[in-house]
């Protein structure tokens, strides 16, 4: 609301001093509302600055909203109508509830590449980054009106499944993989790479037995429909655990028939040369040339990636697509660009980067430590989880629900708090605490406020609105007018931390509201005057929770 004022404030001076660029901040320090630099208005209007004042004051006060103003050191500091512009504020989200916030359609079609693991690998750290990030995206570019369509871009093609088809013919066992497929056919490839030692025909059999992949021998595809089937069944238990979900699975193997259109579009636009018997894009001289075909024909992620995008465009028609994908790819996707606008397309392509995942400092990662698997940590979380409910709240009814959602919700909030290009600390300890920056801390707020409105009646007719006048009161108003443009900056930055950092400070504010304001008090005005406060911060934590993919509960 402040935020539509200040434009409706800067339109009017323009408008009323026949300028442009008139500048309304939002001062950073003090209590006024909104701030007006004068100085630049001397010149141009020829007047003193304390007529400029004079002459912005007059103005200012045509807007409905507009208290008074106080000149100093050069600026207009405006005070808003306190008590009607709060009202105003929480009946808006009382009003809306959970689509306080939600921007009408635009009409645009983002695409997001998530998650997108490795098959017949077990599930790194790194991709649960990219799961958990895309998949707060997905939710924050609906909140703001777009279509959007999440992919999971499996890398379920390359040479190294030859090499898989190759070791698994030589040392497999059917009864052995089913068991535990994923751990079975990494042991399948480790082996394969040990054994190269000794057989230096090796790598030219996995090289020969994906080129027979790549055309579609029966057996060798259907070796690999199995290892596909299994590690998919594998990866749907982490994102049922994780609550995310896809619009396709088409990874990069369904990108197999589509690959020559590439090749044919390269050749006729003139970017395909040829460099060593193989077929490469230069996009300059900085840059290393794109790989298109290998000598022997075989076609690269690159290629795939490619492929995917030409298919994505003609099938979704997309106004922006979103790679949600580790710092350590950004040539790839630059190169992705830098080819596709050779072709003339200019897509809006957008690498989503990320840091590294560190544990004690170093790169976390499963094989080594004390977990094989990431779906091991994640249960952890849930176990310590359900440990601090067992000692917090011992009566509780759905323990094993609960301590779901913490431990979960624990494990996305560490990840989405920071900053996405860096590197972030896993220590599970620390993310499970109901205090601090964590989940937890933000799920047990809500909490409080379920104990809270379950004590007592709402009645919104009893409200005296003259009481959020008051700092405790209007300060924290002013905290949750900001919701929509923090939606709105995390949508165009792609920062789920923008939404994550907000709602810490709501919380934080609600807390120490919560210990000066007794809000169930006796005299019924000002309970329910409190209630509609305290409503409206409940509804906005759990939509900002809900933007991060995180479960609210209303007991824990
Ligand atoms: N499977 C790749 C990896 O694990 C990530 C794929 C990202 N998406 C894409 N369209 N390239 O490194």
């Amino acid at each position: 609301m402040i935020n539509e004022i200040k434009i409706q404030i800067k339109s009017l001076l323009e408008q009323e001093l026949n300028t442009t660029g008139a500048v309304v901040e939002t001062p950073k320090r003090g209590d006024a509302d909104l701030a007006v630099p004068l100085f630049g208005f001397v010149k141009s209007l020829g007047l003193s600055i304390t007529e400029v004042a004079d002459k912005a004051l007059a103005i200012l006060s045509k807007h409905p909203l507009f208290d008074h103003g106080v000149f100093v050191g050069g600026f207009l500091n405006i005070y808003l109508k306190r008590t009607d512009l709060a009202y105003h504020i929480l009946s808006e989200i009382n009003e809306k509830n959970g689509s306080y916030g939600t921007k009408e359609a635009n009409g645009k079609t983002v695409l997001i590449d998530y998650s997108s693991p490795n098959i017949a690998k077990s599930f790194s750290v790194g991709h649960l980054r990219s799961t958990v990030i895309g998949n707060s995206l997905k939710l924050i570019y609906q909140k703001n009106g777009y279509n959007v369509v999440g992919i999971n871009h499996l890398g379920d093609w390359g040479t190294q499944f030859g090499k898989m088809i190759v070791a698994y013919k030589k040392w497999g066992n059917k009864e052995i993989l089913e068991k535990n497929p994923i751990a079975e056919l990494q042991k399948l490839y480790v082996k394969f790479h040990d054994e190269e030692a000794n057989d230096p025909t090796l790598e030219q059999q996995g090289r020969d037995a994906f080129l027979k992949l790549e055309q579609n021998d029966p057996e060798y595809t259907q070796l690999w429909q199995y290892f596909r089937d299994e590690s998919l069944k594998e990866f749907m238990d982490m994102y049922d655990l994780l609550g995310v979900t896809f619009d396709s699975f088409n990874g990069e193997a369904f990108y197999n028939d589509k690959m020559d259109r590439v090749v044919v579009e390269l050749e006729e636009k003139g970017l395909l040369k040829e460099d060593q018997g193989a077929l490469v894009v230069h996009v300059g001289e900085n840059q290393p040339p794109v790989l298109i075909k290998r000598t022997d024909g075989a076609t690269l992620y690159a290629t795939r990636d490619l492929a995917a995008l030409l298919y994505r465009k003609d099938t979704y028609n997309f106004d922006k697509v979103l790679y949600v994908v580790g710092n350590e790819q950004k040539l790839h996707f630059d190169s992705l660009k830098k080819v596709t606008d050779l072709m003339g397309y200019n897509f809006d392509i957008v690498h989503v980067n990320f840091g590294l995942v560190l544990q004690d400092g170093k790169k976390m990662s499963t094989r080594s430590g004390k977990f094989t698997k990431l779906m091991d940590v994640i249960d952890q979380a849930v176990s310590d989880a359900k440990n601090a409910i067992e000692q917090k709240n011992p009566e509780l009814k759905n323990k094993d629900e609960v301590a779901k959602a913490v431990g979960v919700g624990a494990v996305i909030f560490n990840d989405l708090k920071n900053e996405r290009h860096l590197d972030i600390d896993f220590n599970l300890e620390n993310m499970v605490k109901f205090e601090g920056q964590t989940g937890p801390y933000l799920q047990y707020s809500i909490v409080r406020i379920y104990s809270i409105l379950r004590q007592t009646q709402f009645d919104l007719t009893k409200v005296n609105k003259e009481l959020y006048k008051e700092d405790v009161y209007f300060n924290l108003i002013k905290v949750l007018d900001q919701f929509p443009q923090t939606i709105e900056r995390a949508c165009q930055e792609n920062t789920p931390s923008t939404i994550a950092r907000y709602l810490l400070q709501l919380s934080q504010e609600f807390n120490s509201f919560y210990a000066k304001v007794k809000v169930n008090v006796e005299d019924e005005v000002i309970r329910n005057t409190n209630l509609l406060l305290v409503r409206s911060i409940l509804n906005v934590l759990v939509e900002g929770l809900r933007l991060l993919g995180i479960k609210h509960l209303e007991e824990m």
